[in-house]
C-alpha cells in the first residue's frame, strides 16, 4: 500500500473502514501514540510496517492518564508534522479522536482497566492514576481497532509489563511487540517531554542514562542492590536532577529484586526542574 495517509476520529467508520481490511484477509498492527512524534515512534512505526498488510497509528492525547497537576494543557501538539511522518513512514490509517469521542459521557462513570498491585509501583507512586488511565484507553483502542499486532516502546517498561498483564488478564486477541529505546547521542531517551528542555537541562539530564549504566555495572561486580540505587540517587542528585525513584527490579515481575534474582531491569525516573523524565536498563546478572 502507497496510497496517502487517510486520517479518522469517528469510531463507527474506522471500524467499518478496517472490517473491510479483515474480510480480505489482511492483517492489521496498531502503534498507539499520544502524538509530537519522533526517532522512538518511527521506529515502532517501522517494525509494524513491515510486519503488517494494514498499518494504523492513533494519536490522542489521553486526559485520563494525566493527573490534576500534570502536563495535559501543554503537552506537545504537533498533529500536520506528525501526519508528515505517519505519511513517510507508511503508516495507512490515522486513528485521532476527539475527547469526546472517547470519553461520550465524560470520564467521571466511564469503566476503568485497573491493574492492582503493579500500578501502584515505581511511575504509580508520583502518578497513581496514570495506569488505569493507560489500562482503560489502550483497552478502547484495542477494542476499535482490533489489531493483531500492536507496537509499543520499552522505554515505558513499566507500562508495558503493565498492558502484557491487562492482555493476558482480559484475553484480548492481541499480540504485543516490545521495542528497544531510542536514544540522542548523547544517550538521553527520545521523548516528547524532552521538548520542554533547555539545551543546558537537555545535557544534564543525559545523567539519568549514565546513572543506569553506572548502576549496571556496579550491579555486575556484585555490589547489593539497595546500595546500588542509593548511590545512583546520588549521583542525579549530584547531576542536578531530582530522583523520583531508582529500584533494581525482577524483570519478570517488577517488583524490587531481593538478591537472587539474575533476570533484572533497573527502573528510574527524575525530576530535572519541573520536567519528570523516565528511563530504565534491563541486566542479565
Ligand atoms: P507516547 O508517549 O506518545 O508513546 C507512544 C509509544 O512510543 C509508546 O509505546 C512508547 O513507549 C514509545 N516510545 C516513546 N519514546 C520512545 C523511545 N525513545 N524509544 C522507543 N519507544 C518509544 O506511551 C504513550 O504515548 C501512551 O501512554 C499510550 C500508550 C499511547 C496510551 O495513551
Amino acid at each position: 500500500m502507497t496510497e496517502s495517509l487517510k486520517v479518522f476520529g469517528n469510531i463507527p467508520s474506522v471500524r467499518e473502514l478496517l472490517e473491510r481490511h479483515r474480510r480480505a484477509g489482511e492483517s492489521i498492527g496498531l502503534v498507539p501514540t499520544m502524538g509530537n512524534l519522533h526517532a522512538g515512534h518511527v521506529s515502532l512505526l517501522e517494525a509494524a510496517r513491515r510486519q503488517s498488510d494494514v498499518l494504523v497509528a492513533s494519536i490522542f492525547i489521553n486526559p485520563m492518564q494525566f493527573g490534576p497537576s500534570e502536563d495535559l494543557s501543554s503537552y506537545p501538539r504537533t498533529f500536520d508534522a506528525d501526519c508528515e511522518v505517519l505519511q513517510a513512514s507508511g503508516c495507512n490509517y490515522l486513528f485521532a479522536p476527539q475527547v469526546e469521542d472517547i470519553y461520550p459521557l465524560g470520564m467521571a462513570g466511564q469503566t476503568v482497566v485497573s491493574l492492582p498491585h503493579i500500578s501502584a509501583l515505581h511511575c504509580g507512586k508520583s502518578r497513581p492514576a496514570h495506569f488505569d488511565g493507560v489500562c482503560t484507553v489502550v483497552c478502547k483502542l484495542f477494542n476499535i481497532v482490533q489489531p493483531d499486532r500492536a507496537w509499543f516502546g520499552l522505554k515505558d517498561y513499566q507500562q508495558f509489563h503493565i498492558i502484557s498483564r491487562m492482555v493476558d488478564d482480559l484475553n484480548i486477541p492481541v499480540s504485543l511487540i516490545g521495542m528497544p529505546i531510542i536514544r540522542e547521542d548523547s544517550g538521553l531517551a527520545m521523548s516528547s517531554r524532552n521538548g520542554y528542555l533547555s539545551a543546558a537541562e537537555k545535557h544534564r539530564a543525559t545523567a539519568l542514562y549514565q546513572s543506569l549504566q553506572s548502576a549496571a555495572a556496579s550491579l555486575a561486580r556484585g555490589q547489593e542492590f539497595r546500595l546500588v540505587e542509593r548511590l545512583a540517587a546520588e549521583q542525579l542528585q549530584d547531576a542536578g536532577m531530582k530522583p523520583d525513584y531508582f529500584t533494581v527490579c525482577d524483570r519478570n515481575t517488577l517488583l524490587p529484586a531481593q538478591g537472587q534474582e539474575t533476570r533484572l531491569v533497573i527502573l528510574a525516573a527524575a525530576w530535572i526542574s519541573n520536567t519528570r523524565l523516565i528511563d530504565n536498563l534491563p541486566l542479565d546478572l
